[in-house]
């Protein structure tokens, strides 16, 4: 599957979206309502203080006593209890809004840990094609902000909304209760003033849809530059990556410059339409007053509401739009959820089988991208206990030989068996278990030596642990080290030479003790002397073991049970080393001395220098 960066399938699916988050906002219900109950009245509070003004005027300014159900209250007690009534208010607020806000942080990050949390479950789970597919920016933006941006900011939004709606009602019930004449004016006024977003609202999304796509190349340029950061110096690429992200952050600029031009003059707009409206209120309002159709004091606080309505409304119209957004950025997350990895496991899988009869390929075909057949016709029998060498030219297709057996990939058609089972019926997890592999380039985790180690089987005693490290011939490095096994290691194992990564890896195969041992040019990348001791690290691994091995240094080779050779997809010989030098002509035979050649003219040039 590749990803989009911007919008998902259900992105605009609100119910559809609403129903997949709930499972996740059902545990913290309880304190999402108090959240929300909390929140109406700071929104309501708002207009206390803009209503508070007008017997603040028309009695206290105006010098009247108010006469209320056969009590009399004096004009200098309200004087008096006015302004302590608005702190008290303004106080009441404050402390809801305290509550609000820790109810609303807990409730959203409770639901963005258990979003994210099933969300790498789906990662860790994801098969290799979905790695080939996605750029590692894609996929940082998908698992890390996204369900941030759509979790935390669902209950936030609804928050914001539940406040302003309320604020505004407040605000509007004052006005209403000012003079109903004056509030249809102000509140057809504002609707105006809002008009222009509305017009370009979808512009803006796709502006802000493009900025999201930069956002993801720039991660991608910057993983880039951190994992190749030696091809980065080696060739001089500094201006290159620089380049690159000039131009990245150049785009952003340009994305962010276009929104400000096209949208930059909303807000001015708008304040003018405002204040259109204020210079309509003013004038019709002196007129009620001189009309007797309304105190000053209702005018006071019919303005005061008039202006303290832009925050409720400004905030509410924020928060739609944002919530459009984080429905999008749900709509992303969801899509993931969705993903079912096109390897699983298949209904009731069986257990895996002893190895006793060995792997079988069977007229196996394959591709990676449809249409481009990789493996044509492929047939091999794999005996318990053999080791098999896979040869050939580079992109042959001897590695994806080995990716298939382990299920990286599917093969398209024919069959491939263990034990006559067919693979795809076994447990994968079981199977997997069941076979180790040793790479050109082996990852080691940020750890120490023995996690690293011990990631092979984590239930292996002290005793098999100091076994494997032996038979990995890690002993003597081990000793050298200041913390030797619990020496930590750099994230990407930097720390230790190629040789003994290498061995580090090995061990990690070794105390897996899995009965399928699969190594892909793991000596290759070593010079002489360190493939010599690799060579004897790999000799303990696979000693009693079904191998397939893929290499190319004909000294590992020769020692096969059964070779393989492999060209553009098919396999034009088989047999054992002698069988196969003794085919006229043969492929096997073509490289076997075309090694030999390059290694003694080297010889023949070393000794020269000597
Ligand atoms: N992940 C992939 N996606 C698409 N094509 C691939 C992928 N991996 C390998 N290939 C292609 O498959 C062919 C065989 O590759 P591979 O099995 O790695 O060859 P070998 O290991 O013999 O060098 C090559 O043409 C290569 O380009
Ligand atoms: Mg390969």
């Amino acid at each position: 599957m590749k990803l989009q960066a911007t919008t998902a399938q259900n992105s605009y699916r609100y119910i559809w979206l609403l129903k997949r988050i709930f499972p996740y906002i059902k545990p913290v219900m309880f304190r999402i309502i108090l959240g929300f109950l909390i929140a109406a009245p700071i929104g309501l509070l708002d207009g206390v203080t803009a209503f508070a003004l007008k017997p603040y005027m028309d009695y206290v300014i105006g010098k009247h006593d108010l006469l209320f159900g056969g009590f009399t209250i004096s004009y200098q007690m309200m004087a008096f209890a006015i302004p302590y009534l608005i702190v008290l208010f303004a106080a009441g607020q404050g402390i809801l809004n305290y509550f609000n806000e820790y109810l609303t942080s807990w409730t959203s990050q409770k639901i963005t840990i258990a979003v994210k949390e099933d969300l790498f479950k789906r990662l860790v789970y994801m098969d290799s094609s979905f790695y080939d597919e996605n750029t590692s920016g894609i996929v940082i933006a998908r698992f890390i902000s996204d369900p941030d941006l759509a979790s935390r900011g669902i209950i936030d939004k609804i928050k914001d909304i539940i406040t302003s709606v309320c604020g505004a009602l407040g605000l509007i019930a004052v006005m209403l209760y000012s003079s109903w004449r004056l509030a249809l004016i102000g509140v057809l006024v504002l609707g105006v003033a809002f008009l222009p977003v509305a017009l370009i609202r979808n512009w803006i999304k796709k502006t802000s849809n493009k900025n999201i796509v930069i956002g993801g190349k720039i991660t991608t340029n910057l993983n880039e530059t951190y994992n190749g950061n030696k091809i980065v110096s080696s060739y001089n690429l500094q201006d290159r990556q620089l380049g690159i992200f000039k131009e990245e952050l150049k785009q952003s600029f340009d994305v962010n410059i276009a929104l400000v031009k096209r949208a930059g003059w909303m807000t001015p707009i708008m304040y003018t339409i405002a204040s259109v409206g204020i210079a309509i209120v003013l004038a019709y309002g002196t007129n009620l007053i001189y009309t007797g159709k309304m105190t000053a004091g209702g005018f006071a606080s019919f303005v005061t509401s008039l202006l303290l309505l832009y925050k409720p409304t400004k905030t509410l119209g924020r928060a739609l739009q944002q919530l459009q957004d984080l429905f999008v950025a749900m709509g992303r997350v969801f899509e993931l959820f969705d993903y079912k990895p096109e390897i699983s496991n298949c209904e009731n899988p069986v257990k895996m089988p002893p190895v006793n009869n060995g792997i079988k390929f069977e007229h196996v075909d394959f591709e990676y991208v449809k249409d481009v057949p990789v493996l044509n016709d492929i047939n091999l029998d794999i005996k318990k206990g053999e080791t098999l060498a896979i040869v050939g030219n580079s992109g042959g297709g001897k590695s994806t030989i080995a990716n298939l057996i382990p299920r990286f990939y599917d093969i398209k058609s024919g069959s491939l068996k263990i034990d006559d089972i067919d693979i795809r019926t076994i447990d994968i997890t079981d199977l997997r278990n069941n076979i180790a592999m040793v790479f050109q380039d082996n990852f080691l985790f940020s750890g120490t030596i023995r996690e690293n180690i011990m990631l092979g089987n984590k239930n292996a005693t002290e005793e098999e642990l100091q076994t494997a490290i032996h038979s990995a011939h890690l002993d003597e490095m081990i000793a050298e080290l200041p913390n030797g096994i619990d020496t930590t290691l750099t994230e990407r194992g930097v720390t230790l030479s190629g040789g003994q990564r290498q061995r580090v890896a090995i061990a990690r195969a070794i105390i897996k003790n899995a009965p399928i041992v699969i190594l892909d040019e793991a000596t290759s990348a070593l010079d002489n002397e360190s493939e010599a001791i690799v060579q004897l690290a790999l000799d303990n691994l696979i000693k009693d073991k079904t191998v397939i091995l893929i290499a190319h240094r004909f000294t590992t080779i020769k020692n096969a049970n059964r070779i393989a050779v492999i060209n553009e997809g098919k396999i034009v010989e088989l047999g054992t080393h002698e069988e196969l030098m003794n085919i006229p002509e043969g492929e096997y035979k073509h490289l076997y001395e075309m090694q030999f050649r390059e290694s003694n003219e080297n010889n023949t040039e070393e000794g020269k220098n000597e």
